[in-house]
């Protein structure tokens, strides 16, 4: 089987490649860096030629607001469009769990525009919403630092490792399309504070954590149960000891 992963250079996308190739299937890493670039539309057409699956795992270089929703509204329609052309048989993409209740936030609303051309887009598709990698504790802790202090909701998250997540990204490649959405989560539910503020000690970082209600999380205020589902999501294995002991000075 032929699948072109878009963004397959980033974190997600080439642990995905990995998988896939191992499994013997013809993948294409797919990504301005190895000449397919998804927003000016350079190397797409010939990449998708004969193409059965596409896994969209790319992100946007810039998080404000503006630029994100041009960048994931661009893409998804010259994506979609390519697909269309190329008889492509089921496109997948990699969202975040709770986007629809995080709308004050500009990524999230970028994220759900994407997800909309896809529902109206007529391929067949299969969304997988995760909760927030593990590799991306250090960018949270970033997000909320004031100083020496980072402010933090405290609301639950259950953070799933890279691993875990490329994992589910190969076997949804391989399964039919749901034309639908399915949820991915890790093993272990923390307070998104507590456990940023372990991950932080655990690196020898001495910022503080301030645990605060109103504290944004990328521009949305979180209820306790903003980031996390209880809609019988597939559970990653890794926890976050094992994950901090083998991977996170990597
Ligand atoms: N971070 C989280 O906790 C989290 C949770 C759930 C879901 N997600 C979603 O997971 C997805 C993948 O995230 P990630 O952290 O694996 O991403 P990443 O490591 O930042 O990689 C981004 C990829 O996008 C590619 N890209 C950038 N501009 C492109 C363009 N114009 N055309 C084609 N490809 C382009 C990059 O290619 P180059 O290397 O060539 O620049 C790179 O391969 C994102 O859609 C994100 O919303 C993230």
């Amino acid at each position: 089987m032929k699948i072109v992963i878009i963004g397959g250079t980033g974190l997600i996308g080439s642990k995905t490649v990995d998988r896939l190739r191992k499994q013997g299937h013809e993948v294409i890493a797919a990504s301005p860096n190895t000449g397919v670039n998804t927003i000016t539309g350079e190397g797409l057409a010939e990449a998708l030629a004969g193409t059965d699956v596409v896994i969209d795992l790319a992100n946007s270089p810039s998080f404000e607001d503006k630029a994100v929703m041009e960048f994931f509204e661009t893409s998804g329609r010259n994506l979609l469009a390519a697909e269309k052309v190329a008889g492509v048989k089921h496109h997948i993409a990699l969202s975040v769990v709770g986007t629809e209740r995080l709308q004050e936030s500009g990524y999230f609303r970028a994220k759900l525009a994407q997800e909309r051309l896809i529902k109206a887009s007529g391929i067949p598709y299969t969304i997988v919403h995760s909760t927030q990698f593990m590799e991306f504790l250090g960018g949270i802790a970033q997000s909320g630092t004031v100083g020496e202090t980072v402010h933090l909701s405290p609301a639950y998250m259950q953070p799933i490792a890279s691993d875990d997540v490329a994992d589910t990204m190969a076997d949804v490649a391989l399964a039919r399309p749901v034309n639908g959405t399915i949820e991915i989560a890790g093993p272990e539910r923390s307070r998104l504070s507590d456990l940023v503020g372990r991950y932080l000690k655990a690196m020898g970082d001495a910022r503080k954590i301030e645990p605060d209600p109103e504290a944004r999380y990328f521009g949305a205020r979180l209820e306790d149960g903003s980031l996390v589902t209880d809609n019988n999501p597939r559970l990653g294995r890794i926890t976050f000891e094992e994950w901090f002991a083998t991977s996170a000075r990597k």
